[in-house]
């Protein structure tokens, strides 16, 4: 195919197009992205029980719901020491599904009551080898009359899995024949940019890596909540993780809410993302919809929320957002009202949900950009507000992705309007059975990317959902990123190396193509930016390789060589743990603007080409 890439006119491209949707699912949040390693430590969610612990050394241990840390973390952990007891006892934390121990440096907290004065020991340890990775010892003066706080760190080694726990132990004839009370147990590796409570910088590194622009959060599902009691509270997931009684997900495990909405916003600085916060808009999946006047105290929480965010530090929630570190008021260009308001019955009663935030809203924050979580026309007012977004979303098999691609090449164009493809990846086969990584499905998002960025006037958002899992934990496959408590688990789908190569060569104008073909089974996307970078994306979901020549006649000052970058593999390759065998293989080829540059695109391929200026 010749593809002639036109040097005048042109659209101009949302410059935020490819982001990242994270909610706390398949354990991406605690366990995932979130640094503290070990599992259950505050007790939260529906139940808790001993989840993750084990007695060492002979103790009893028992989840006791009289001797609370605060009034948000109810429970603690008792450990008994029977009698006569002479050894060093205590107790160990499995985390999820294994404790990551990597060489480095672990911070480490934890809350002890009861009478002991002496040394406790903190160790990472092989739980079927018993290999000691890391071996600390902390001098401890605590009473019954209250808790008592340790913060220390220390160096671990390599293990050569996940399969570790970490453990503290204690001097037990100290204690023989009564009890110690434990809470909050902590773990962090190194945390992305240092910061404390913060991200897990392995896994920060690995997304940042994508280049994405923005941060759609809290959900997704696990905004919403199975009741709604049980949404997620933005006020619930601030302050001292002391004060976060967390709550049971959406995804049916307990959320920690260690990641909480400042955390969310620290992600977003550190990362360089544009902030999408999501508004609970009255909807809970178990049904419970509220609506009407009803509304009312939920949208004045929403306000809340918004003060705690933008307000001067004179207003009541901005001085608590001092209060925590952060006096300066953050930026929040765009929320989202909702989540899938379209389903779960919610369609009939959205209109007017989204209205009472809507007003509330854009006439406290008109600067705000809202989107509305559908773009069903049926579940919307009508007429939409100006100015506002829609989302839609796509979970499909890889050959309705191939026929999106002309999605939204007509959709109406309305002064104002936008989309967001808040959430969209192949789920299942063209057969309809579940989908897992492949590569001929990476190239169908291709093609259906290719039609978002050709009409990226309209489509100004666009994220793969979900974001990460962590293997084993995982109830929704696939997951753009997969980890594990093993060692270099970090593991991108062929849809990551996709994600990463569509979101590093962006224009800021999409540009006419002319071709000596029709779309099928190449598509393309050619754009510019102002500094003279000229990108053609090319995605072949097809069986034979493609020879492709790209010609930008009338492009002065371009280099002969330029840039290419090809991901190909067969229609089943896959990436796994320490097997990522699809991934972008960079190259250059020799040409010029009038006479063209030509290559190959791959059967089931995608190649970037960027030309340069000389
Ligand atoms: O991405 C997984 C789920 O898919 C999201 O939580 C929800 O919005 C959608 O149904």
């Amino acid at each position: 195919a010749t593809l002639n890439v036109s040097t005048t006119g042109g659209n101009a491209s949302s410059p935020l197009l490819y982001g990242l949707m994270f909610e706390d699912i398949n354990n991406s949040g605690d366990g995932g992205i979130h640094g503290q390693l070990l599992k259950n430590n505050g007790f939260q969610g529906d139940t808790p029980g001993l989840t993750a612990y084990a007695s060492v050394g002979g103790t009893s241990l028992s989840q006791d719901a009289t001797v609370n840390l605060t009034t948000a973390i109810q429970s603690s952990l008792e450990v008994f020491v029977p009698s006569n007891t002479t050894a060093s006892v205590g107790f160990s934390n499995s985390g999820y599904a294994g404790v990551p121990v990597n060489a480095g440096t672990y911070a480490n907290y934890f809350y002890i009551k009861g009478n002991y004065s002496g040394t406790v020991t903190l160790q990472l340890v092989g739980s079927t080898s018993g290999t000691v990775f890391a071996s600390h010892d902390v001098t401890v003066s605590s009473t019954s009359a209250a808790w008592t706080y340790v913060e220390t760190s220390f160096t671990a080694s390599q293990s050569p899995d996940g399969d570790n726990v970490w453990q503290l132990l204690f001097d037990g004839s100290k204690v023989a024949g009564s009890s110690l009370w434990f809470d909050l147990v902590q773990l962090f590796p190194e945390t992305y940019h240092g910061r404390f409570n913060g991200i897990r910088n392995d896994v920060g590194e690995f997304l940042e890596a994508i280049g994405g622009s923005f941060l759609r959060f809290p959900g997704g599902n696990n905004l919403e909540g199975g009741s709604p009691s049980t949404r997620w509270k933005w006020n619930e997931t601030i302050g001292p993780v002391e004060n976060r009684p967390g709550r049971q997900g959406d995804w049916n495990y307990p959320n920690t809410d260690a990641l909480g909405l400042m955390e969310y916003l620290q992600w977003c600085d550190d990362m360089s993302l544009t902030p999408v916060l999501a508004i609970w808009s009255g909807l809970s999946l178990g049904g419970g919809i509220i609506s009407g006047t009803a509304l009312t105290p939920y949208v004045d929480d929403a306000l809340n929320e918004l003060e705690f965010l933008l307000g001067s530090t004179s207003t009541t929630y901005g001085a608590l957002r001092a209060s925590y570190g952060h006096p300066a008021p953050y930026t929040i260009p765009y929320i989202e009202i909702g989540n899938e308001d379209n389903v779960y019955s919610g369609c009939s009663t959205y209109a007017s949900r989204f209205t009472a935030f809507y007003n509330a809203i854009h006439a406290a924050y008109p600067s705000i950009q809202i989107i509305a979580s559908t773009s069903d026309a049926s579940c919307l007012p009508s007429p939409l507000p100006s100015g506002v977004w829609t989302d839609i979303h796509h979970y499909e098999s890889p050959s309705s992705f191939v026929s999106l691609f002309n999605e939204f090449d007509n959709y109406p164009r309305t002064t104002g309007y936008g989309i967001f493809v808040g959430e969209y990846a192949n789920t299942k086969t063209d057969s309809g059975t579940q989908l897992v990584w492949s590569n001929a499905s990476a190239i169908s998002e291709a093609v259906y990317m290719i039609g978002l960025e050709r009409n990226s006037d309209l489509v100004k958002l666009a994220s793969y959902a979900p974001l990460l899992e962590h293997f084993g934990l995982a109830t929704w496959s696939p997951d753009l990123v997969g980890l594990s408590s093993a060692p270099n688990s970090l593991t991108g789908s062929v849809s990551y190396y996709i994600q990463k190569l569509f979101s590093s060569a962006r224009g800021d104008t999409i540009r006419a193509v002319s071709a000596d073909v029709d779309f099928g089974p190449l598509y393309w996307v050619a754009s510019s930016t102002a500094g003279g970078e000229w990108f053609v994306k090319v995605a072949n979901y097809g069986t034979g390789a493609q020879s492709v020549t790209v010609r930008i006649p009338g492009a002065g000052g371009l280099g002969g060589t330029a840039a290419l970058l090809v991901l190909s593999g067969s229609e089943g390759a896959s990436n796994g743990p320490g097997d990522v065998e699809v991934l972008p293989v960079g190259s250059t080829v020799v040409g010029s603007a009038e006479a063209g540059w030509t290559f190959d695109v791959p059967a089931y391929g995608v190649a970037v080409f960027t030309a340069s200026p000389a």
